[in-house]
């Protein structure tokens, strides 16, 4: 059964040779959907016959949002962490801990709707592609369970068991664990493996003993790199080939030059730097020195408790002087990249029919109008799921 959409004011299809300017924009368009992939793209006036038709009534439309990087595998909370940070404390990494103790604490069926609750918000604001991590288990058999569980929710999903060592733990026998029998539990629920490469958290030597140990599992690798301070994270993840290094807040030019000569993407986080007031990484500085950058939410419950991809690209518009195609393109190919996916991020014949229908009449608006709840419709796998 195919699928006319008409009606749309302005076509996003993120790639640029099939219309205007770095975002592929096609006016007065639509779109023809067959067997939960896009089979053609064009002017409206142009358009083939199929069964069924919807009208995007003047909106604009866009690829669905690819949010490469999210915890969502969690319980309790952690706001009056916030309201501290807002009163002027520092983030502190080990507030992991207290959501490590309440997600041990709490039943499959919590950490189920915690996540189903998460996953269901995000859609809503058109992300169609969620990347999980696990990481507030910390113990096999809560890394495994919550690996288990974001897989009912995504294929992307991310072993994280070296996020901070556990209240109690001896750091180097948390690092074979993690790198051992924890894994070996987790491996078969995850396709990627992560790990917090940070002082106070996994040094280099660490990571590396745990992302190798991960590889010859056939994971692949993403790291949480440079988000306090400087460090070795970046560099660890361009010599592993790992497909992203995330937060990218702090970095020397040596690992620019590292990111710019690699196929590691750098996955900025602005949520982060709203939410722990840290300054912004510098966008602008990675993007002119030919990085392919992506942004994402971090959604979790200490540093960045929002799923919402529209305010990642207004932040990376408005605070990380991101141009809207950049952010536009960072949050959806650039995701996908990330992700080291090619069948989304993008409207193009041959890719998943994931997109937004916006109440709106250009994508710039989710820039232009921040916190609005512009997305009207989101179809996954051409199916209407809002
Ligand atoms: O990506 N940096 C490490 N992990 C998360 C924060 C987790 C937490 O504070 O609970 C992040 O920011
Ligand atoms: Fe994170």
């Amino acid at each position: 059964m195919s699928l006319l959409l008409d009606g749309i004011a302005e076509l996003t299809t993120c790639d640029p040779s099939l219309g205007e300017g770095p975002t592929g924009v096609v006016r007065d368009a639509a779109l023809v959907i067959d067997g939960g992939k896009v089979a053609w793209v064009g002017t409206a006036d142009s358009a083939p016959a199929a069964d069924e038709r919807l009208s995007a009534e003047g909106g604009a439309v866009l690829p669905g949002f690819v949010d490469s990087h999210a915890h969502l595998i969690f319980a309790g909370d952690r706001s009056a962490e916030f309201a501290a940070r807002m009163a002027g404390e520092s983030y502190q990494a080990g507030g992991i801990r207290t959501t490590v103790a309440a997600t041990r604490a709490a039943t499959d069926e919590t950490l189920r709707a915690n996540a189903a609750r998460h996953v269901a918000e995000a859609l809503r604001q058109g992300t169609t592609t969620l990347e999980i991590k696990s990481g507030y288990g910390l113990s096999t058999v809560d890394e495994s369970r919550s690996l288990r569980i974001a897989r009912e929710f995504t294929a992307e999903t991310t072993y994280l068991g070296a996020h901070v060592v556990p209240a109690g733990a001896d750091p180097a026998d948390y690092v074979a664990l993690a790198a051992g029998e924890m894994l070996d539990a987790c491996a078969p629920y995850a396709k990627w493996a992560d790990v917090f490469c940070e002082r106070g958290a996994f040094d280099a030597d660490a990571a590396r003993a745990i992302l190798t140990a991960a590889a010859k599992h056939g994971l692949g690798l993403r790291v949480h790199a440079n988000q306090l301070g400087e460090g070795p994270g970046v560099r660890l993840a361009v010599e592993l080939g790992a497909a992203s290094a995330d937060h990218c807040t702090f970095l020397s030019d040596a690992d620019v030059d590292a990111l710019a000569s690699s196929s590691t993407v750098a996955t900025l986080l602005p949520g982060v730097e709203f939410s722990t007031r840290q300054p912004y990484p510098d966008a602008r500085r990675l993007i002119d020195a030919g990085v392919s950058v992506a942004i994402a939410s971090d959604c979790n419950p200490g540093s960045c408790y929002t799923s919402s991809m529209p305010l990642m690209v207004a932040l990376a518009v408005r605070e990380m002087r991101m141009t809207v195609p950049e952010a536009i393109l960072a949050a959806t190919v650039g995701g996908a990249k990330a992700l080291r996916r090619t069948d989304v991020g993008r409207l193009v014949p041959g890719s998943r029919a994931d997109l937004s229908i916006l109440d709106a009449p250009s994508a710039l608006h989710l820039a232009y109008r921040p916190g609005v709840p512009l997305v009207r419709r989101v179809l996954r796998g051409g199916e209407v799921v809002v």
